[in-house]
């Protein structure tokens, strides 16, 4: 059987720092377990735009489309602010989201026991936290029409528009109700059926998939800005989340920082199931190109290590795998290693985003 192919787009900013660890995994998984990935790196975002004038070229979208899976570091940065819009690094992981169809994002916020006392929370409001935001992410105003900047006699009117089918909207319920069948089973729906049609239909739709199919699952509705205020005040309350692209882009933030740092939040971005049964997708962490540290050693590169792991989780079958990974993850935060976005005011000396990955390595070393 062919091995499971990846397609790497490190990207920009911290991107490449943060990759070049979960390379060092990827090898670890050939030499020491015996499984060996077809890995081919291309570009995406700025540095594609750098090479080809484009995001990213017709050829880099048509391998995406054919790996098993996709990893992204991260895009964007600064040097690419003057480009014109269509081709801003964004537009290439947006036309990736879209013409792959990940429809599904998962965005898992874990508290590590041993960042308990880091998060900007209390202890007791984030200990032992375990969530999942499921963002829809292939529509509504990221991608409706129309969209544009025009001119409404004499001044200039920028436009952006909510739009959800019916369709889009069932489909990313279900698959938030079938993976609350494999956590808590509860699910939670946020939008803001108050203003917004789209939010009336969003809290319908949800409602009818839920009593046809999933009526054993709980569910509950609530607007998105109570909950963000409930994630704030008491977030152990949700197990699953299911939201618009653009509320869950705020909440998925919002949620890192329960966890400590936007250095630790993975995600999982899946389509509709290729012919060998698994979804089409592409893993990222949540996090972006970090301009501000970037070229300094500085990325904590754990949100990039755990997409990884959920890569082979969803995408390889390789569960009890990506349980190694998150375990090792979790004995070097236990064992006090720290980058420097996970030091407290008391301070302490911060590792390098390459000794971190190290320790990862001798960790997984240790569980063999
Ligand atoms: P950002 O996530 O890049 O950074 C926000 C803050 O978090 C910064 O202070 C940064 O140093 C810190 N941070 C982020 N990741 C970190 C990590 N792994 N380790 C330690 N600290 C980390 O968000 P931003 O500054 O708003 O955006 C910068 C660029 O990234 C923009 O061009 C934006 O469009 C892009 N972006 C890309 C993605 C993506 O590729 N998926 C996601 C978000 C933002
Ligand atoms: C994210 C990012 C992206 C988004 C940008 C970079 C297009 O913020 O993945 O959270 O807004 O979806
Ligand atoms: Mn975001």
């Amino acid at each position: 059987m062919a091995n499971p192919s990846i397609l790497i787009l490190a990207g920009d900013g911290i991107g490449p720092e943060v990759m070049a660890e979960v390379k060092k995994i990827i090898g670890w998984f050939g030499t020491k377990r015996g499984v060996t990935f077809d890995v081919t790196e291309d570009l995406v975002g700025g540095c594609a735009y750098d090479a080809h004038g484009t995001p990213l070229t017709d050829a880099t979208m048509a391998k995406a489309q054919e790996v098993d899976a996709v990893l992204l570091g991260a895009v964007g940065g600064p040097k690419y602010d003057v480009l014109d819009f269509s081709v801003k690094p964004e537009r290439g992981l947006l036309r990736l989201r879209k013409e792959m169809d990940l429809f599904s994002n998962l965005r898992p916020a874990q508290c590590f026991d041993a960042l308990a006392d880091f998060s900007s929370l209390k202890k007791d409001v984030v200990a032992g936290l375990d969530i999942v935001i499921v963002r829809e992410l292939t529509s509504g105003v990221y991608f409706g029409e129309p969209r544009g900047i025009f001119t409404e006699g004499n001044e200039r009117v920028g436009i952006n528009t909510q739009r959800y089918t019916e369709s889009e909207i069932a489909r990313v319920a279900r698959s938030a109700f079938e993976l609350a069948r494999r956590r808590n089973n509860k699910v939670c729906s946020m939008e803001k059926a108050n203003v917004m049609e789209s939010g009336i239909l969003w809290r319908q739709v949800v409602q009818e998939v839920h009593d046809k199919e999933y009526a054993d699952v709980e569910l509950t509705h609530m607007y998105a800005d109570a909950g963000a205020m409930q994630l704030c005040r008491w977030p152990k309350q949700f197990d699953v989340i299911v939201t618009d692209n653009l509320f869950g882009d705020l909440l998925s933030d919002m949620a890192a920082m329960l966890t400590g740092s936007l250095g630790m939040l993975p995600s999982a971005s899946l389509g509709l199931p290729m012919e060998n049964g698994r979804p089409k997708a592409l893993y990222e962490p949540v996090h972006g190109s970090a301009p501000d540290i970037a070229g300094q050693g500085k990325a904590n590169p754990i949100a990039c290590v755990l997409s990884f792991a959920m890569a082979l989780r969803y995408s390889f079958d390789m569960g009890d795998e990506a349980a190694r990974v998150e375990k090792a993850v979790e004995k070097v935060l236990a064992d006090g290693v720290r980058t420097a976005d996970l030091m407290g005011p008391e301070g302490g000396v911060p590792v390098s985003t390459s000794q971190m990955g190290d320790a990862i390595i001798a960790a997984l070393d240790a569980s063999l």
